[in-house]
């Protein structure tokens, strides 16, 4: 049992990142085999529309660290994804994870990667309360897990968050992340 974490925040070590950790040390105490995917630490780039995986070929035509991501989503058995809450919504590298997924999808928008997946979803925001993370949450239960044929497991969110540290004010914050961890398992 697999379960990987992509951290998309900008900001290495900051709230969303430590989120995602909290459950997949959840889902590691549940016998898991984590792995935590930060973004900052990769070269992927924004997908440029510009087709080449409908039309022959079956994987992007971009060679960057896409290309790891999408072996490590394929390969895994359950995700959580972790995101702040830009503007209202998630932040531009989360949807440039997302979009770049376009390749994980057949012409006929079949799935090249096996359906079923366990998908999680952690978010933070400062200022922001529940109305702010539910359309965000029903984007990634319809939208995403709908799409990729992944069994939507739960969001964990914490508001007033700015600090990097922040998260450490609420304790039970982990606690709750750590019983999402265990449920991807
Ligand atoms: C460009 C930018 C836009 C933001 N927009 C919002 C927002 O619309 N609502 C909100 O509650 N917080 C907003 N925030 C605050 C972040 O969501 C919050 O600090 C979050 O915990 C950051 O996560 P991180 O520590 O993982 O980077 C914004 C932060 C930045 C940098």
């Amino acid at each position: 049992m697999k379960i990987i974490g992509i951290a998309t925040s900008p900001r290495k070590g900051g709230n969303s990142q430590k989120l995602v950790e909290s459950v997949l040390a959840g889902a590691k105490d549940a016998g898991a085999e984590t792995e935590l995917i930060c973004l900052t630490d990769q070269n992927i780039h924004p997908c440029i529309g510009c087709g080449d995986c409908k039309s022959g070929h079956d994987t992007c035509a971009q060679k960057d660290d896409m290309s790891m991501l999408y072996e490590k989503i394929a390969a895994a058995d359950g995700i959580i994804f972790g995101a702040p809450i830009y503007f209202g919504r998630l932040n531009a590298q989360a949807y440039m994870v997302i979009d770049r997924m376009w390749a994980l999808l057949n012409p006929d928008f079949s799935l090249r990667i096996p359906a079923g997946k366990k998908f999680a979803v952690a978010l933070t925001c400062g200022p922001g309360d529940a109305k702010t993370i539910q359309p965000m949450e029903q984007y990634f239960q319809n939208t995403v897990c709908g799409i990729f044929g992944f069994t939507y497991a739960g969001t964990v969110w914490q508001n007033q968050l700015m600090s990097p540290a922040d998260l450490e004010k609420f304790p039970e914050k982990i606690t709750e992340a750590n019983e999402l961890g265990k449920r991807l398992v």
